[in-house]
């Protein structure tokens, strides 16, 4: 079969990777790809928000199916586009619809959808300028921190937590007042959970499910996770404190309730779903929903999928997901991440990326890179990501610090602490 996956990062170039190792696909195309891609496939040079150069695209290369990576494409209605377009509407596109997205799209949307279908999650307040006064009612009655999220997408910046009252009080009318945009023109004010967090990730057809190993992602920028918030600076599967009795509360309490709570709201959901989760003394509680795989989690977690990736993505397309395989690597797998000095504020593009053939018994997963000529240049701020297995998570990060000490590009950095608080 031919597949065409949409997304350009680290997390696609994972998915590329595991996607290819399937005997049951012959041809596999990217939109748009980057630099690594275009070794595992074919890139296209269509963008993740242009629908219609897609649908083009998948009619003129005989795509059997359409796995989406991001989210944007997603909350903008790619699943909706293509079940209405005459020529494509019978390919299947991996991902939820519209309505779905909303899990990730609004965080009043998902707050509301936990809090009907029971599902622990911090406790919550949404406002607008319309309840402006219950809002600073409802923050007097919490305690330090405080947790300010607006409701749309704002590209991972939507989250604040605030030390003082009056600070959160005057970051709710900023927000209010258009601090993200459109995006916070509604803002969801949250009880503030102590714990521990990870990653679950979750394949559904709409009804059944399988669970992928979870993973642990280090989002600051310095180490001892100090610093600015990144996209993500690695990742280490599987994570020592999500065993058995933690996973069987996470899949009873909250995975089952999801996926029976979108049956039950009748909402058309074929993709993945991450669970940003917080362990509070041992008992899970959701942060947030996303409706794709982490980046960079996907780097380490596609290293212990065993089965046939495309077997489940046919599964979750088909609507039989629950009658297939998941075998998983019994070995640890984590991903460090190389980014361009100065990432996540100002840092420059361009710069060279040499020393990529002297990696040994890592996988190097592109990020930010493209080609310049026939050399691989940066072009973004998180650049490559190197992923190891190993019989623990420290053999792993040994052999992955050894291979990202090797990559060389101008200012280079990354963090050597991973793992540093399991
Ligand atoms: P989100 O964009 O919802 O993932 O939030 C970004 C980050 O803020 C999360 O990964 C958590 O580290 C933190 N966070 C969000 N909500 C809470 C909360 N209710 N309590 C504590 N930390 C939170
Ligand atoms: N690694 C977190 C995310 O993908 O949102």
């Amino acid at each position: 079969m031919k597949i065409l996956l949409v997304g350009s990062g680290g997390r696609e170039h994972a998915l590329a990777w595991k996607i290819k190792q399937s005997p049951k696909v012959d041809q596999l195309f990217i939109a748009p790809g980057n630099a690594g891609t275009a070794e595992t496939g074919t890139n296209l040079n269509i963008g993740v928000s242009n629908f219609n150069g897609l649908r083009d695209a998948v009619t003129e290369h005989n795509i059997d199916m359409v796995v989406v990576g991001p989210e944007v494409p997603l909350v903008e209605g790619i699943v909706d586009f293509f079940a209405a377009d005459e020529q494509v509407k019978n390919i299947p596109v991996i991902g939820p619809d519209k309505e779905g997205a909303r899990l990730e799209g609004s965080k009043d949307f998902a707050k509301d959808f936990m809090v009907r279908h029971g599902i622990p999650t911090a406790k919550y307040l949404s406002v607008t300028t319309e309840n402006l006064e219950e809002g600073i009612g409802f923050l007097k009655t919490m305690k330090a921190p405080f947790v300010l999220k607006a409701d749309g997408l704002a590209a991972g910046k939507g989250v604040l937590i605030i030390d003082s009252l009056e600070e959160a009080e005057a970051s709710l009318r900023e927000m209010l007042g258009g601090k993200f945009g459109e995006a916070s023109a509604r803002v969801v004010i949250e009880e503030f959970l102590k714990g521990v967090e990870c990653s679950v990730f979750v394949l559904t057809d709409g009804k059944g499910y399988k669970i992928l190993p979870e993973a642990k992602d280090y989002k600051r920028i310095g180490e001892g996770d100090t610093g600015l918030n990144t996209g993500g600076m690695g990742a280490i599967s599987p994570v020592p404190f999500a065993d058995e009795s933690f996973m069987k509360k996470v899949e009873d309490r909250v995975i089952r309730p999801t996926v029976e709570g979108l049956q039950k709201d009748n909402i058309n959901y074929r993709g993945f779903i991450f669970l940003g989760l917080m362990n509070v003394d041992g008992e899970p509680f959701v942060i947030e929903y996303n409706v794709r795989m982490g980046d960079p989690e996907t780097e380490a977690v596609m290293l212990r999928v065993k089965s046939d990736f495309v077997d489940l993505l046919e599964g979750m397309a088909e609507g039989n997901l629950a009658e297939k395989n998941l075998e998983i690597d019994e070995r640890a797998a984590v991903t460090v991440m190389l980014v361009s000095g100065g990432y996540p504020e100002a840092y420059e593009k361009g710069k060279v990326i040499s020393k990529l053939e002297k990696v040994h018994d890592s996988i190097v997963f592109h990020a930010g890179t493209k080609f310049d000529g026939d050399q691989v240049v940066t072009s973004g701020g998180r650049v490559i990501s190197v992923s190891s297995y190993g019989k623990d998570r420290h053999e792993a990060l040994e052999q992955s610090y050894k291979n990202a000490g090797i990559i060389d590009f101008e200012k280079k950095y990354y963090r050597h602490d991973l793992g540093f608080d399991l």
